[in-house]
């Protein structure tokens, strides 16, 4: 519990700002692949069903990297707050929130669970018609409005149902779970939010991985680890990583991975986002020889339901989160966090404030 001290400042969680709007400091974006500006904005209290969180750790993902970028013109949005990966303390709950409260160790996910839609009410999915990813929604769900101001009043855009980039934010309670803090030191508990829960979820409920499988993973960065991770902690008999130099992009990897997979039974699940709108490189009748393909979002976990429990399935496992974590800035040096993973030189870049 020593780390856990370490790496929170609970004590400092804002006393008496409960219904008061927060003035405090973000990470904005005003442009496709601009530098982040560092400013103060405001952050308004939770509304019905809402949650505001004070963020005490998060880091840059590559899905961050690329709504950045804006490669996908529909996804662009400014002046917008990125952000997903990260763990936090709860300041205050909305009306009608009843299973969080101030003072909750908890992490955002940008993969909702609002538990009454079709899909969440069906034990083989974990879309969900209202809190689903969608990288183009940029606004809350229950009056289209945002939570994040600047000091002249201008709205700023929400990102993923979390925008983490910013000390306080306010996000849906179908995108809050909260975590046994006894389980993870708050810093390594920010992973579990993105890249941990994705990796290992495609290993542990996409491919239900076998002992003695043989594991290929394409693209040894955070995620891919994870699956790494998830595939020993599986009893894989084999894990291959590859990767390359991204300057070299091979063009197809999906190809590769698939046609690289066993006739009769083997398995892809893909994880890579694709902002870009080329389709599928595969013939249809490739299809026909007992090899399958799937996408795996969010690790295939109902995110509020089952997330609590995976954090204490990754303890018994002995999935190690140690590794991840490469570098540690605060939020004023955002900008090089973007670098340090564009430039293929970081895991996880945590970001404290
Ligand atoms: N499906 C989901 O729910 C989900 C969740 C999180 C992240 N993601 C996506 O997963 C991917 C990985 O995220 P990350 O944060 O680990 O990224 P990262 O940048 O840390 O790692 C990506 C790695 O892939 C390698 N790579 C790139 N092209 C390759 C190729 N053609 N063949 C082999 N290796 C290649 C890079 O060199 C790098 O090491 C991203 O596309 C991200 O958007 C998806
Ligand atoms: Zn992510
Ligand atoms: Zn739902």
């Amino acid at each position: 519990m020593d780390e856990l001290i370490t790496h929170t400042n609970c004590k400092t969680v804002a006393n008496g700002t409960t219904s008061k709007v927060i003035t405090c400091k973000a990470a904005v974006v005003y442009g496709p692949g601009e530098a982040l500006v560092i400013e103060k904005i405001m952050v308004d209290p939770p509304k019905e069903m809402e949650v505001r969180i004070k963020i005490l750790f998060t880091s840059v993902c590559h899905s961050d990297l690329g709504v950045w970028l804006g490669t996908n013109e529909a996804e662009r949005a400014y002046p917008r707050i990125l952000g997903h990966e990260a763990s936090g303390i709860v300041e205050s709950t909305g009306e009608g929130v009843t299973d969080i409260e101030a003072g909750d160790y908890v992490i955002p996910i940008f993969h909702g669970e609002c538990g009454e839609c079709i899909f969440c009410k069906s034990a083989i999915t974990n879309m969900c018609a209202k809190f689903g990813i969608n990288p183009m929604k940029r606004v809350m769900e229950s009056d289209g409005k945002c939570r994040f101001w600047s000091k002249d009043k201008n709205p700023i855009f929400h990102f993923f149902n979390t925008s983490t980039f910013s000390e306080y934010t306010v996000v849906d309670s179908a995108c809050v779970v909260k975590i046994d803090p006894k389980l993870f030191p708050l810093n390594k508990m920010a992973l579990l939010s993105c890249c941990i829960s994705t990796g290992v979820g495609a290993v542990w409920n996409t491919a239900n991985v076998k002992p003695g499988s043989t594991v290929a993973v394409f693209g040894l960065g955070s995620v891919g680890f994870a699956v790494v991770e998830g595939a020993r902690a599986r009893a894989a008999a084999n894990i291959i990583g590859i990767d390359i130099n991204p300057d070299k992009l091979a063009k197809d990897v999906l190809r590769e991975a698939f046609l690289s997979t066993h006739q009769g039974w083997g398995l892809t699940v893909l994880v890579g986002v694709h902002s870009t709108p080329r389709l599928l490189p595969l013939h249809p009748m490739e299809l026909f020889y007992g090899r399958k393909l799937v996408g795996s979002t969010f690790g295939d976990f109902k995110g509020k339901s089952q997330l609590p429990h995976f954090a204490k399935d990754c303890i018994s496992a002995g999935v190690k989160l140690d590794e991840f974590i490469t570098h540690e800035l605060p939020l004023e040096k955002i900008n090089e966090a973007f670098q340090l993973l564009i430039d293929g030189k970081s895991l996880r870049c945590l970001i404290h404030f």
